[in-house]
């Protein structure tokens, strides 16, 4: 099967075709949004809350984001593979963001790493860009950077900031970026900067006239406690695990399972032979 590359992504924007993304954390889940067709698999460091349960994306560590791109590596054969680089290994020095980039495409074996925000982050960007790795921008709602945007609220809502991020996204293009994804800003702010680029965007509560949408899996199945406005649920395997777990326990409980069926079978003969070897080892015991 042939991979999908940062150029089909912008050919598909040509196309006008909406580019469809989704994140994953693990080679099975991976494994399903390849098979489903999904052109590009992002390993967000919403893992950070997803996976490890921390309450915030700055506490997940480069180990813990590498270690999750491996497994979704070995799942993924047709889509983009995308991995976000945490702040810990972003925030560094030029040479050191380039030195941790390097191990997620060479050790982890992705396509493609995310970095967000720009102004301040552009040159980092840019050593990325510069050392051959591709590169997928982050602006508006920046969750690494909640902090100082006084937590996680949407971008863009004044026609001031609103032109800081048309600015940002230029920015972006120019040091490079193969694709940008915008989060949580008005419509109108989205379809000015997809207007104002040749690399696609990709939104996530940007409106719909993004050139593709990405969501985090957890929250699309139903496996998440509580998820933003922007989100679409589309199954509730939350209430189905509990259901199946119920049975479960019934059925352990009960004696149910295992049957005769989930076990292995033993000859006549052999059973026979067994008991004798049982019996001959008690008589030996003093
Ligand atoms: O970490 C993540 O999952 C992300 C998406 C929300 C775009 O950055």
């Amino acid at each position: 099967m042939t991979k999908l590359t940062g150029g089909d992504l912008i050919a598909l924007k040509q196309r006008r075709q909406k580019i469809t993304m989704i994140t994953a954390y693990d080679a099975p889940s991976a494994r399903f949004a390849d098979a489903a067709g999904i052109d590009a698999i992002l390993v967000g460091d919403s893992a950070a809350m997803t996976v490890f349960g921390y309450d915030q994306t700055k506490t997940i560590t480069l180990e813990e984001m590498l270690l999750l791109a491996r497994a979704a590596r070995r799942g993924t054969t047709r889509a983009l593979l995308v991995a976000d680089m945490p702040f810990e290994s972003v925030q560094v020095s030029g040479a050191e963001t380039v030195a941790n980039a390097m191990r997620f495409v060479n050790d982890a074996g992705v396509d493609a790493v995310k970095i967000e925000g720009a102004g301040m982050m552009a040159h980092f960007i840019a050593a990325v860009v510069e050392a051959e790795i591709p590169v997928v921008g982050h602006i508006g709602l920046t969750p690494q950077s909640a902090d100082r945007l006084g937590g996680y609220k949407p971008q863009g809502r004044t026609a001031e900031s609103a032109a800081q991020l048309v600015d940002d996204a230029g920015t972006l293009q120019r040091v490079g970026c193969i694709a940008i994804v915008l989060e949580a800003m008005p419509p109108p702010v989205a379809a000015a900067i997809t207007r104002s680029l040749t690399i696609p965007t990709i939104g996530i509560g940007a409106g719909a006239e993004c050139d593709g949408q990405v969501l985090v899996w957890h929250d699309v199945l139903g496996l998440s406690a509580k998820v933003p406005k922007f989100v679409k649920q589309y199954a509730d395997l939350g209430s189905a695990i509990v259901k199946a777990l119920h049975a479960y326990i019934a059925d352990v409980q009960s004696g149910r399972f295992p049957d005769h069926t989930h076990t292995y079978a033993m000859s006549e003969e052999e059973r026979t032979r067994f008991e004798k070897a049982l019996h001959d080892l008690s008589a030996t015991k003093p």
